[in-house]
């Protein structure tokens, strides 16, 4: 029997600090105006000093799971993509595993930049389907204005903070994850880049000197790039799902630009109202973005049971892919009640977080070498 990959719950997680284009306007020689008519965007949300690229992703999963009937102990796999993690390692999905009580999940970041979240829900669906799992977290999260030069005019307008989570199950009954092209062209590396921080640059006095802690970015040829793309690969998942671009109901966009998104329109010859875009509230979220703007769509009523979807996304790397699907209403959903459950649940999670730091610390006292693994004199 063939198995399919249903989206069960969705949520997202979004800073309450806005950042308007006239509060950047006070920072750089840019102005509301400028920034609208490039790009669409007038506001971005900020993470504040106690937000960050796991607690916005435990925000957004908490989210998720809560009107399914999983339990964060019937979660076999957590996926974070995020071009921001929480540290080089450990991975950030495995601060949410520890965080939501996961306790039977595998888990692991994802870095293929802004399509991320496409190629995580892939392999997610890809796992579901060949029967190796049954329930999945995916997550995309960012803080990207932890890397983001405040004094460079043509990165800092763009990038925002958020987060949106996916959970998914497997089903017999068709619909779900269809399709999904991943691709990539390494070439186009320096095109967007965060150059240091990693094996070739450590941080050393000069790095930090040099602001190679930061976004840098060729827009030009970036935008070129996604114009490219976009239509290409949404035409490709379409088809590789067996559709004509007329059964397509909504194209649901990575959240870079709208010149982007409207040139993506015209080249597959559909209106604008079959995009959904949010990007002038939020920025580019980069992982985050299409999850966030799938929640904002539900919320709307502009996906409904049968919907044809189809995300898209680009990135740096550079990458790309798209991604078709069908939206399957979720058969259970939990009344709020059993959600106090879930509070419980959330609390045991903490403690036992807590108890094992406890007993890691006793076993290293016992066995000679501490929490941070140094030796016992
Ligand atoms: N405010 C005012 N002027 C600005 C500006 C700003 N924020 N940023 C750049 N400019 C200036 C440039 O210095 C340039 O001036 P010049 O002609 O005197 O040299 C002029 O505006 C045009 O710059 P250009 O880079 O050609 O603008 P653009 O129309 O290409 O828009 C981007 C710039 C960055 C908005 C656009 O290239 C873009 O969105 N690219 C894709 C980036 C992206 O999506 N990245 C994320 C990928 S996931």
């Amino acid at each position: 029997m063939d198995r399919y990959a249903h989206i069960i719950g969705w949520g997202m997680a979004a800073p309450s600090q806005v950042l308007t284009n006239e509060d950047l306007s006070r920072r750089v020689d840019t102005s509301d105006e400028w920034i609208i008519s490039r790009t669409g965007i007038r506001e971005r949300r900020i993470a504040a000093e106690d937000e960050t690229t796991a607690s916005l992703a435990v925000e957004a999963a908490l989210s998720a799971l809560d009107p399914t009937p999983l339990n964060p102990h019937d979660l076999d796999l957590i996926i974070v993509a995020t071009s921001s993690p929480e540290h080089i390692f450990p991975a950030t999905a495995c601060i949410v595993q520890d965080r939501i009580g996961a306790v039977k999940a595998g888990a692991f970041d994802l870095s293929a930049a802004c399509t991320g979240f496409i190629y995580a829900l892939n392999l997610a669906a890809q796992a579901i389907r060949t029967g190796s799992i049954d329930n999945a977290l995916v997550i995309g999260s960012e803080t990207l204005s932890r890397f983001v030069n405040w004094e460079d005019r043509s990165t800092s307008i763009l990038f925002g903070d958020g987060a949106g989570a996916f959970v998914l199950q497997g089903s017999d009954e068709p619909g779900g994850i269809y399709s999904c092209i991943m691709r990539s062209d390494g070439s186009g590396e320096a095109l967007l880049t965060l150059p240091a921080g990693g094996s070739k640059l450590p941080a050393s006095p000069l790095t930090v000197e040099k602001n190679l802690h930061t976004i840098r970015m060729n827009g030009r040829e970036v935008f070129r790039f996604a114009t490219r793309v976009m239509a290409s690969s949404t035409r490709e998942a379409a088809e590789k799902a067996g559709w004509e671009m007329t059964q397509v109901d909504l194209v649901i966009p990575h959240q870079a630009n709208l010149r982007i998104i409207e040139a993506a329109a015209r080249n597959l010859r559909m209106p604008m109202d079959r995009f959904v875009v949010n990007l002038d509230r939020y920025g580019n979220t980069s992982t985050a973005s299409i999850p966030i703007a799938v929640c904002e769509a539900l919320e709307q009523g502009r996906i409904q049971d049968g919907s044809r979807l189809v995300f898209v996304g680009f990135g740096a790397g550079l990458t790309w892919g798209a991604l078709a699907l069908e939206w399957v209403e979720p058969r259970v959903r939990i009344p709020p009640l059993r959600r106090r459950q879930r509070a419980l649940l959330r609390f045991l999670a903490s403690v036992r977080s807590f108890l094992r730091r406890i007993i890691r610390r006793i076993e290293g006292l016992i066995w000679g070498t501490s929490a941070q693994g140094k030796r016992r004199d």
